[in-house]
Parts: structure tokens; sequence; C-alpha cells
């Protein structure tokens, strides 16, 4: 089976974007590929952080993953800090990434604009090389995200070309190694619809745990009321009628796709439903398609934080699973590279 991995930072509350760019496209591939879902709480220090939330955030996140479908006994849950290869790859993975293709990052460029220079990290320019190091150490062959993560999932397809030609191949095998590549070199998984949901606030800016204001997003865990009111107040326009793809309403295009993604419908089915419908009239379907989809969300997470012990469970599990695989690639990675081998 073809192996299937990704995951959403524990840094707030998970929203209709990571949802619908993410997570709910991880579901439909349960059946069909090994998956591994992951917290990625090691990047969520990049930026300035409340450690007494960290933990929380972790567990919060993954029984959310729980709540919208994944499946245990077919995808491994676990948190990225459980399976220490991670940052031991990445440290390895360090040495041959050239420092121009990090500064080189929109995000990095983006977030450090807005941190300022004093909360800027090392480690916000080298995140790309950790989600290197996640998705390489697994051997997958797709990796399905948002729009956001495109260019870091280039440069984890060029770094693992990059140490599969400076040590692999003839050089490899001189010290012992496996035939075949040392990594396999991953393709990114892009919804067609859903990969950048925008917020609800400017159409032109994509949908963020990060933004400052609460109503520019739809948290997955939130109650009916605020849903209503943040839909009540979202960014609209004055043209008549609505309508997908029009440039000058981003924000239209926007309400429309996140209708179609949480009513299952089609796009024409969409377009030809709401084409004479005003604002008002939309405004209310929304909400009430938003609200029946995140309900049978909502009651799975309250249900399954009830029990801290079986998301316990289930996250030691996973990484013992996880840390298997990972140890291999990460053990394989060493020998092509020359080190000693413990004995
Ligand atoms: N607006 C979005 N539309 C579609 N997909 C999105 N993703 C994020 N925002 C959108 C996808 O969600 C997954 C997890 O994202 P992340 O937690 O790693 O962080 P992020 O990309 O930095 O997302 P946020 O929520 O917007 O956080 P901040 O505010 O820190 O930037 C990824 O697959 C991502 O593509």
């Amino acid at each position: 089976k073809k192996r299937v991995v990704s995951g959403v930072q524990p840094t707030g509350s998970v929203h209709l974007g990571n949802y619908l760019g993410a997570i709910k496209n991880w579901i439909s591939l349960q059946d069909s590929y090994e998956t591994l879902f992951f917290i990625v709480d090691l990047h969520a220090i990049t930026l300035p952080y409340e450690a007494p939330d960290l933990a929380k955030s972790t567990r919060s996140t993954a029984a959310l993953y729980l709540a919208c479908g994944v499946d245990t006994s077919k995808a491994s849950v676990f948190v990225q800090s459980h399976v220490r290869a991670h940052v031991e790859l990445m440290w390895l993975l360090s040495s041959a990434t050239p420092l121009g293709w990090l500064n080189r990052m929109i995000q990095f460029k983006e977030k450090s604009r807005k941190a300022g220079d004093e909360n800027v990290g090392v480690a916000l320019l080298t995140y790309p090389v950790l989600m290197a190091s996640d998705i390489l150490l697994y051997q997958s062959d797709l990796v399905p995200v948002g729009e956001d993560q495109k260019q870091h999932l280039e440069l984890t397809r060029e770094l693992a070309e990059r140490i599969n030609y400076l040590y692999g191949g003839r050089k490899w095998k001189k010290l012992g190694g496996r035939k075949g590549s040392i990594f396999k070199v991953p393709e990114a998984l892009i919804p067609p619809t859903g990969a950048r949901v925008m917020s609800l606030t400017d159409g032109l800016s994509k949908m963020s745990k990060s933004a400052p204001s609460d109503l520019s997003r739809i948290n997955l865990l939130d109650p009916k009321d605020v849903i209503a009111n943040k839909i009540k107040r979202c960014k609209t326009d004055s043209f008549p009628g609505l309508e997908f793809d029009n440039p000058e309403r981003p924000e239209c295009s926007n309400l429309l796709s996140i209708y179609q993604l949480v009513t299952g419908k089609t796009k024409e089915e969409v377009a030809l439903e709401c084409q004479n419908m005003s604002w008002g009239s939309f405004k209310l379907i929304l909400t009430d398609a938003l609200v029946d989809h995140l309900h049978p969300i909502q009651v799975q997470y309250q249900e399954i934080t009830s029990d801290p012990g079986y998301l316990d469970s289930v996250l030691s599990e996973g990484a013992k699973k996880a840390s298997e695989i990972a140890d291999t690639t990460l053990n394989n990675v060493y020998q092509a590279m020359g080190f000693l081998q413990r004995q």
C-alpha cells in the first residue's frame, strides 16, 4: 500500500481551512492507503507560544482528528515529539539544505515580518527542514495539504533528491546500503476545492489560526450561535445574485465553495441553487449547512475527550508504530552519510 502522512499544528483552534484543506481529505484516503496523521507540536514552538497551553492543544487537536473521522483501526495517530527521529533526521537534513532555499520560503517571509525580528527564532527559518523530515522519515508517497504548504512540499522533494544524489547510489552501496534510493520523493495532494479557504472578513487573505479576529474564521468547535453570528457579520458585496469565480467577488466565491464542501453538492448544483439568491437568504442556508456538518464532529469530540485514557492509548500505540518505520529510515540515513554504527 502507498503511504500518506499529514499533520496540523496545535497552535490554536482548528478551523474550517485546516479541515477542508487537509483533515477532511484524510478520511477518504484511509481505506486505500497506509496513513499516518500526526499533531506537529514541534512546529508549534516556532513562534512565541504559551507553554502551559501546548499539551492541552495537542490533545484537543488529536481528539478532533478522531472526531472528524480518522479511524484508528486504519490510521496511526501520534504526536510528532513522541517520535524522536523527527528531530534527529532534521539535523541530518539541515546539513544538506542550502540557506538560500529557506530564505526563499514565502511563509517564513510573511510570518517573520508579522512577528518582528525580536520574536523570530531560527526554528521559524528551519521549519521546512523539520517538515521535510516529517515526510521523508515515513517514505511517504502522498501528502494531503492546503495550497499554502505547496512551496514547503516542493522543498521536501528537492531535499530528498539532493540527499539521494549526495549520499545514495554507488556510495551508499559501498557502505553496505540496500538497493534503491534513500528517500522516496513524495507528491503533494492538494484538493481541487477547499485548498485555500479564505477569511470571513477578507476574501483575499487565507483563513488562519493566527489572525487576530476570531470573526475571520469558523472553528470546528464553534457552537451554533457563534457560527450564526460569524456568518451574519461576514464580509459580502452589493452585486446582485451569487456566483463563483468572479475576481471582483472573492468573498462570494469563498462562501459558495464552503457551502459546496459542507453540503457535498457539486459546484454546478450550488451555482444554480444560489444564482438568484440574496445574501440574507444565502447566509441562512450556509449557517444551517455548517451547523449540520459540524454538529456530529462536536458530539464525537465530547465523547472522545470524556475518556482521556482512550486518547492516551491511541497516541501511544500510534507513536509505537510510527517509530518502527521512522527508525528504519533514520538508521539508513546515518549509514548512508557514513556514521559509525552503534553496536
Ligand atoms: N485557509 C486554509 N485553507 C486551506 N487549507 C489550509 N490549511 C491551513 N489554512 C488553510 C492547511 O491546514 C493544514 C494544517 O495547517 P497548520 O496547522 O500546519 O498551519 P498553517 O498552515 O500555518 O495554518 P493556519 O491555521 O493558518 O495557522 P497560522 O495562522 O499559523 O498560519 C495544512 O495542510 C494547511 O495547508
